[in-house]
């Protein structure tokens, strides 16, 4: 029958279609349990979609953390990492940093009394081309654990375009149902703010694993314990665009510099879950210091270009189970592709 529907190439087709049918098949298999049917599905776009609407025009600027400013300097690592692990950037020796400073917001043009958060982020480089990205924020916790719990946090944030604000009532019942925001919550209550990104401490959250030379690996979280004293400040006194003076004016008296401190976890201490701070007391192993030597404007400065995607690792540091450090490479990298398309066509 169906030779005579195909005819006379039916013995040659036959084949061919069983194969396509098999393979349709095997493909929407994969596109069922990849979830691309649903259109609830939590994408990068979507994730960083919600980002871009919580305020100001972001195109052309990261999604989140849109405003801030490029820094370069060096890590001058003093060796006591070595004994944890194999990271090239550990051994005695200086390694260029081209980093940025930011706050935590999606809208570039936000006053920076705004942002609750704020951020570092940095590219070390090592002699063998090696290359290891990190972004910390001034909390020392997360809010949430999971990108779902991240992507209704932002869906939270989002502006209505009615109303040109936030649903009032959306942030409220989004922490009443998180309660895992607590720890980050008292942090913001209770922290003092600043009006200089060089008296803050950076913590990177994530857990990661060092391995050392014999394969041994470790749980850390890392952090940048700045020399400067902090000066507290109310946040009503803090200047709309006050961080990137402050930061010009400290850099033109000489560099800045931050402590860089490995957090062991033990056992038991989770490395899956970013709102849960580790114990009290846990060893502590100076690495090294950040010196800053100097910044420039994002728009046309070195960290422009740079996706400070926080998997790129050398060898030595590995990624954790921590769930946010996957859909953080994905969702900076749809950010990441979009802004630098948005540039060319500025
Ligand atoms: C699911 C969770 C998260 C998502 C979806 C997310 C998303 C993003 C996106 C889209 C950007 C802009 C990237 C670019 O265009 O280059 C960004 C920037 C940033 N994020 Fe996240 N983020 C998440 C969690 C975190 C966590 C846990 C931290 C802190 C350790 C963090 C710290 C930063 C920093 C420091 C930057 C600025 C990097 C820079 O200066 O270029 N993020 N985030």
């Amino acid at each position: 029958m169906l030779r005579r529907l195909l005819g006379t190439d039916g013995p040659l087709l036959v084949p061919a279609i069983v194969i396509a049918l098999v393979l349709g098949a095997l493909a929407s298999a994969f596109a069922a349990v990849a979830g691309w049917f649903d259109p609830g599905r939590l994408t990068p776009a979507r994730m960083v979609d919600a980002l871009g609407r919580r305020g100001g025009d972001p195109v052309g600027h990261r999604r989140n953390h849109a405003k801030g400013v490029c820094f370069t300097g060096s890590f001058a690592a003093n060796g006591a990492g070595t004994d944890l692990s194999t990271a090239p950037m550990l051994a005695a020796g200086r390694y260029p940093v081209t980093g940025r400073f930011a706050i935590a917001t999606g809208n570039p043009l936000a006053a920076d009394g705004s942002a609750r958060v704020r951020s570092m982020a940095v590219r070390i480089v090592a002699p063998d081309g090696q290359e290891w990205r990190s972004g910390m924020n001034t909390s020392p916790v997360f809010a949430v654990a999971t990108p779902a719990a991240f992507f209704a946090m932002v869906q939270a944030a989002m502006i209505d375009p009615a109303t040109g604000k936030p649903d009032p009532q959306a942030m409220p019942a989004f922490i009443a149902t998180h309660p895992e925001t607590g720890a980050f919550l008292a942090w913001a209550r209770s922290a003092p703010w600043t009006a200089s990104y060089a008296d803050q401490a950076y913590y990177g959250l994530n857990a990661f694993i060092l391995t050392d030379a014999r394969g041994t690996g470790r749980p850390v979280r890392w952090s940048m314990r700045p020399e400067t004293a902090a000066a507290a400040v109310a946040p009503d006194t803090i200047g709309a665009d006050v961080l990137a003076g402050d930061l010009a004016e400290r850099l033109a008296r000489g560099p800045l510099r931050w402590t860089m401190v490995m957090t062991l976890g033990q056992p038991d201490d989770p490395t899956d879950d970013a709102t849960r701070p580790w114990p009290a007391g846990r060893r502590e192993v100076v690495v090294g210091t950040l010196v800053v030597d100097a910044a420039q404007d994002e728009a046309h400065g070195p960290c422009r270009d740079v996706n400070f995607d926080p998997t790129i690792l050398p060898d030595g540091i590995a990624l954790s189970d921590d769930p946010l450090l996957a859909a953080r490479s994905a969702s900076y990298a749809t950010s990441f592709d979009r802004r630098i398309a948005e540039q060319v066509r500025r």
